[in-house]
């Protein structure tokens, strides 16, 4: 048995993770917001970066992609990402739907509201100058946002909330 994992912030550009196959998938009544404080890779503990987080939201869409992984590399690939999304993500399994195969159940990290680094919304504007001012060890918190943006309009997704503030970033 092999495991699903929905992506729909840095894995799509950077997947970093040994899959079999991936496709597009959406995830139905989520978005995808800024919301998230980066203590670790786009920020520090002393100046949190803003990175992606998915929310509940009647009516949206969150379109990302599905990565297969191989039951051999399950247990080391959870490892990593436990690792990697550490910083306020949980765990959660999620229906998503795909033009291949259907609807898959597939795992994601997600930061809950409320959890220790939570940002929450703010305007457009504000959430791009506070990106704008923010690195950490991973990079600037910039180029997170539009290696994103890039990745999703070279697979012609339309997401409003990242082109527009992809667009204040530019
Ligand atoms: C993401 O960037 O969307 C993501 C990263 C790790 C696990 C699941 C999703």
């Amino acid at each position: 048995m092999s495991l699903w994992v929905f992506g729909y912030g840095s894995i799509i550009w950077r997947p970093n993770i040994p899959y079999i196959a991936a496709y597009r998938a959406t995830a139905v009544g989520w978005s995808r917001r800024f919301w998230q404080g980066s203590h670790d890779h786009r920020g520090t503990p002393e100046a949190p970066g803003r990175v992606l987080t998915l929310v509940p939201m009647n009516g949206e869409r969150c379109e990302g992609r599905v990565f297969e992984i191989p039951e051999s590399e399950i247990s080391s690939t959870l490892a990593l990402l436990d690792h990697r999304e550490k910083n306020g993500y949980e765990r959660q399994q999620l229906r998503v739907e795909t033009a291949e195969l259907g609807i898959v159940d597939a795992l994601t990290y997600i930061a809950p509201e409320h959890n220790e680094a939570w940002l929450g919304d703010a305007s457009a504007q504000m959430i791009a100058d506070h990106i704008r001012v923010s690195s950490g060890p991973s990079g600037s918190n910039t180029d997170y946002v539009l290696s994103l943006h890039d990745a999703l309009e070279a697979d012609d997704i339309q997401d409003a909330h990242i082109a527009q503030i992809a667009a204040l970033l530019r």
